[in-house]
C-alpha cells in the first residue's frame, strides 16, 4: 500500500527565519515518512484566503507564528483550553471536513524542556520569577501554574503590560507583579527564574540582573536560544545554578503538531539540536 503524502506548514510574516521546517523535515526523513513541511509567508490581510487555500490543497495542519497567533483564533472552529487560556494558537489541525482545530504547544514545550533538562525539578516546590510579559511569558506562566507552581512573580519593563497579563490569566494572587527596577531583589527565595524577554538575544542588549539573591538551588531558564548560552545562563552556571537554554523549548513545542499530523511521536535528540543550531 502506498503511504499518503502528508502536507503541513508553518505560516507567518516574515517566515524565512523559522526553524520549524528544519525540525519537521528532519523528523519526516528520520521516520521514513511521506510528507512535507513548508514555510509559507502570509501577510495579515491575506490570512483567511491563504488558509482557505491550504485547506483546499489538502494540508493536514500548520504551525502559526508571528503575527498570526491571535488572528488565527477567529478562523478556528474549535480551540483547546490551553490555547484559550494563553490567548494564542500556534498549532492548527485541519479536520477532514476542512474545519480548523487550534491548540497551543508553547507551554508544553517549555515544561517538557525543563523536565528533560532537570528531571528532578519540583514545579510545586517554590516560587518562580518570570521576566517579560509578551506572548512567550503567557505560555510560560500558564505552563508553570498548570504544573503546580504555587506562585509566579512577574516582572516586566512596562509595568502595565505585566498587570494586564496577570489580569488576563485570572488566577488571583497566584501571580504578583513587581517593578522592573526590583528584579534583582525579587529573586530572593525563587526556585526558578525564567527570562522570556528578548534581552540577551544576538543583536539585543544583555539582561542586566544581579543574581546574588537567587538561591543556588534554583533553576535558571532562558527562552533565548541564539546564542545557545546567554550571558544570563553563563552567570547562573558560574555561581552554581543549573541553567537551561531555550533551544529545547523550540524543539519540544514542535512535537505535538508532528504527532497529530504524521502519527509518530518524534524524539528530541542532540543530532536535531545540532542541526537546528548550525
Ligand atoms: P514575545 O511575544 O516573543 O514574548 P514581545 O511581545 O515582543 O515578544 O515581548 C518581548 C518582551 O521583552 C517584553 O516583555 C518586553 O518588555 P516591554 O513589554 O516593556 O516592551 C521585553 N523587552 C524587550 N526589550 C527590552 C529592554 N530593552 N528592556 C527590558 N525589557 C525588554
Amino acid at each position: 500500500m502506498t503511504q499518503r503524502f502528508v502536507k503541513s506548514a508553518v505560516i507567518g510574516h516574515p517566515i524565512a527565519h523559522s526553524k520549524s521546517p528544519l525540525i519537521h523535515n528532519y523528523w519526516i526523513a528520520q521516520y521514513g515518512l511521506s510528507g512535507s513541511y513548508e514555510a509559507i509567508d502570509i501577510v495579515p490581510d491575506d490570512l483567511k484566503v491563504s488558509v482557505d487555500d491550504l485547506i483546499a490543497q489538502g494540508f493536514v495542519g500548520f504551525n502559526v507564528t508571528i503575527p498570526h497567533k491571535e488572528a488565527i483564533m477567529d478562523l478556528c472552529g474549535q480551540i483547546d483550553e490551553t490555547a484559550r487560556k494563553i490567548g494564542a494558537v500556534n498549532t492548527v489541525c485541519i479536520n477532514e471536513d476542512g474545519a480548523l482545530y487550534g491548540s497551543n504547544t508553547d507551554a508544553y514545550g517549555f515544561i517538557e524542556n525543563i523536565k528533560a533538562s532537570a528531571p528532578d525539578f519540583d514545579f510545586a516546590g517554590g516560587m518562580a520569577v518570570v521576566l517579560g510579559a509578551g506572548g512567550a511569558a503567557r505560555a510560560v506562566i500558564y505552563g508553570l501554574l498548570d504544573s503546580g507552581c504555587p506562585h509566579v512573580v512577574l516582572i516586566n519593563r512596562t509595568l502595565e503590560r505585566a498587570q494586564e497579563l496577570a489580569e488576563f490569566m485570572n488566577v488571583g494572587d497566584k501571580i504578583s507583579v513587581v517593578d522592573w527596577g526590583e528584579r534583582s531583589n525579587a529573586l530572593n527565595g525563587a526556585s526558578l527564574l525564567v527570562n522570556t524577554t528578548s534581552l540577551g538575544m544576538e543583536g539585543k542588549p544583555v539582561l542586566e540582573l544581579d543574581l546574588s539573591a537567587l538561591p543556588v538551588s534554583a533553576l535558571v531558564s532562558d527562552i533565548v536560544y541564539a546564542p545557545l548560552e546567554t550571558e544570563l545562563l553563563k552567570s547562573a552556571k558560574a555561581r552554581g545554578n543549573r541553567a537551561i537554554s531555550g533551544i529545547g523549548m523550540l524543539l519540544h513545542q514542535a512535537c505535538p503538531g508532528f504527532k497529530a499530523w504524521q502519527g509518530v511521536s518524534p524524539e528530541v535528540t542532540q543530532d536535531l539540536q545540532d542541526l537546528v543550531l548550525k
